[in-house]
């Protein structure tokens, strides 16, 4: 599905885009505090910590950083959508569950609620667009990431299934095998039988031949 029927579907519309780029500065302004906790919780919550063993969290702070300001930019474009995908793909590599993943969403989620609610609570209504514009834009996110995830375990299933037919298939040529062998080994019981008979009528043939020339 193409990113503009996404976010047709998500409500994502020029409005929407426009209040993310007004309240980007803002964003980005605390985006370092809030991926800061954001690492905290994850690499200490038993849930999650394992996950982070032999990470580099300055690195994968500075990574999500960027995919944040490219989300809040309002640029809902194709390296948007390819690099979301991607993202997704390494988390299901690495065994971020769905679970995992939302629960990190919801972290993020709140926090940024807390501090645009701190910021512009006074402004009733533009504080309702900038919830809603990043609500939206989160929900995209992370429907993206499980859309990856999905497609990785289909390909996954479809390995499966193709191994599985695979080994049906060899299990199958070796069952007729077996079998062509076990014809083959009758047919030549088979053959040694009629050999057998056929020297048996012989030999009975002699015998009656040899009866007949003693006869008086
Ligand atoms: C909240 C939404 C999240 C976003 C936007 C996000 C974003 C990212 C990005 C951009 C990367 C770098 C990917 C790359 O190297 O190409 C990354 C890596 C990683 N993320 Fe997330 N992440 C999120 C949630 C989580 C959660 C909840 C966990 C664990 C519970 C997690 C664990 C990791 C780990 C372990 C890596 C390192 C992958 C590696 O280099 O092997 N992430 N994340």
């Amino acid at each position: 599905m193409d990113i503009q029927t996404k976010l047709s579907y998500f409500q994502i519309d020029e409005s929407v885009k426009t209040t993310l780029r007004d309240a980007r500065p803002f964003l980005l302004e605390v985006l370092p505090d809030v991926l800061k906790s954001f690492y905290d919780f994850v690499t200490t919550h038993p849930e999650s910590r394992e996950k982070f063993q032999g990470k580099k969290i300055d690195r994968l702070i500075a990574v999500q950083s960027s995919h944040w300001g490219k989300l809040f930019s309002g640029d809902f474009d194709e390296e948007y959508l390819q690099t979301s995908l991607a993202i997704g793909r390494v988390h299901e590599k690495i065994g971020i569950t769905p679970y995992l993943y939302i629960g990190g969403y919801n972290f993020v989620q709140k926090r940024l609620t807390s501090l645009v609610i701190q910021r512009f609570g006074k402004k009733g209504e533009q504080c309702a667009q900038i919830l809603n514009a990043i609500n939206a834009s989160i929900l995209l996110d992370m429907e993206l990431a499980l859309t990856s995830y999905a497609d990785a375990s289909n390909n996954q299933s479809a390995n499966d299934f193709a191994n599985d037919l695979l080994d049906d298939n060899i299990s199958l040529s070796i069952a007729v095998n077996e079998v062509s062998v076990g014809n083959a080994s009758m047919m030549k019981s088979l053959d040694d039988i009629s050999l057998q008979i056929q020297s048996v009528a012989g030999a009975v043939q002699q015998l009656t031949a040899g009866v007949s020339s003693i006869r008086p």
